[in-house]
């Protein structure tokens, strides 16, 4: 009895101590560094196309988080749609300002960072996205947006604020939350004649539908998108600007809690404008005012040949019950 009761205690102490240790390693690391991954040599060559789809990309999928409305320019602004468990995170300074902004950062650092999440410093940029799968055309295009003359670009000296990641975001970011792979091949968007394989590309590559309108972030697979847990499914629990909750709704094309009874033209309404057959949508949804008639059919085409999953988010309930 006697020697059960000193083993616990050697248990309880060591167990003790490695939970103290684990704590005290956090918080020295914070959030990790890693070695730089190197990008291929790149220097962007920007035609006023490549800088137009840059500015399409930027506005769709970049602005949202970046653009401060004060300045009316991407000089980032705290982060108000992030769990406050996380902390208190702000979005960087993107403009050209050579100290606040990215005006020293190389094509090929900037490169690195939006694919694997990893500054040209080495800190993780861990709740910046990444787009591992986006195509290096596309990439490409938003590095010359962001090089270009346009008002939203041009150097702004707002200091970005100094991050204050939780003790949780530490952790998190030192086992669970990891930068991802840099491609070892180029990356290059399917033809966009092939709908359903552009489609695809549209919704796991170009946009990252599939990152918020899966279950959740935290079982969605970068590097294979479709066994992300509820694919496209919806139901992952968002924050707008104020802080409250927006579920993502099912965008399968399963009838009763999906979409499966849109047309083509309800859908283009609802990515464009924000305009269902049921009603409007609010942030964090954004407004892709600039997708093109091929796009849309695609993304459209695409949809249709998903897994269908019944999954009602709150919209649903009415429609289901009244039936
Ligand atoms: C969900 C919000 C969000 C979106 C969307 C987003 N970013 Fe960020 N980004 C951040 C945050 C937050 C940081 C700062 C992270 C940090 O310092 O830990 C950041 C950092 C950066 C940095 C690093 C700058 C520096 O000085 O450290 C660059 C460059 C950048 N973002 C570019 C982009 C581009 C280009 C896009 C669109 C393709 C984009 N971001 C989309 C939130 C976002
Ligand atoms: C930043 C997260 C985010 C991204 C990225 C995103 N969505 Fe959404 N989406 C939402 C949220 C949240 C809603 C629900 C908004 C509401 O409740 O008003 C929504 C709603 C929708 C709806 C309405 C569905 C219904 O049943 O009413 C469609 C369709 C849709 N999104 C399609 C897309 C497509 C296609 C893409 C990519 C091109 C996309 N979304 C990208 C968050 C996102």
């Amino acid at each position: 009895m006697e020697k059960a009761l000193r083993i616990l205690a050697v248990v309880v102490v060591v167990l003790l101590l490695a939970v103290g240790g684990f704590a005290l390693w956090v918080q020295n690391r914070g959030i990790p560094h890693y070695a730089v991954p190197k990008a291929p040599a790149v220097q962007v060559a920007a035609t006023p196309a490549l800088t137009d789809q840059g500015q399409k990309l930027v506005m769709a999928s970049c602005a949202d988080c970046h653009l401060n409305q004060q300045t009316r320019s991407l000089s980032g602004q705290k982060m108000r749609d992030l769990p406050p468990e996380f902390g208190t995170i702000y979005s960087a300074n993107i403009t050209q300002d050579p100290q606040h902004g990215i005006g020293r950062w190389t094509d090929a650092e900037l490169v690195t960072l939006l694919r694997t999440g990893i500054g040209k410093d080495g800190r993780y940029r861990v709740i910046m996205p990444s787009f591992v799968q986006m195509s290096d055309e596309d990439v490409h295009s938003i590095i010359a947006f962001l090089r270009s003359n346009n008002p939203m670009v041009q150097p702004d000296a707002t200091p970005t604020h100094e991050q204050e990641p939780s003790f949780m975001l530490k952790a998190l970011s030192n086992t669970v939350m990891k930068p991802t792979p840099m491609p070892t091949a180029k990356v290059v968007a399917p033809e966009p004649t092939d709908a359903l394989a552009y489609g695809r590309y549209l919704v796991v590559g170009r946009y990252k539908c599939y990152d918020c309108h899966s279950k959740d972030f935290k079982t969605n697979n970068p590097m294979e998108p479709e066994k992300s847990e509820g694919y496209l499914g919806g139901g992952n629990a968002l924050l707008n600007m104020q802080g409250q909750q927006v579920l993502s709704r099912n965008i399968t094309f399963e009838p009763e809690t999906g979409i499966g009874n849109w047309t083509e033209a309800q859908f283009a309404q609802s990515l464009r404008f924000g305009i269902t057959p049921q009603g409007t949508l609010a942030p964090p949804m954004p407004k892709y005012s600039q997708l093109t008639d091929q796009e849309v059919h695609a993304i459209y085409a695409y949809l249709q040949s998903v897994p269908k999953i019944k999954n009602a988010t709150p919209e649903d309930k009415g429609a289901i019950a009244s039936r």
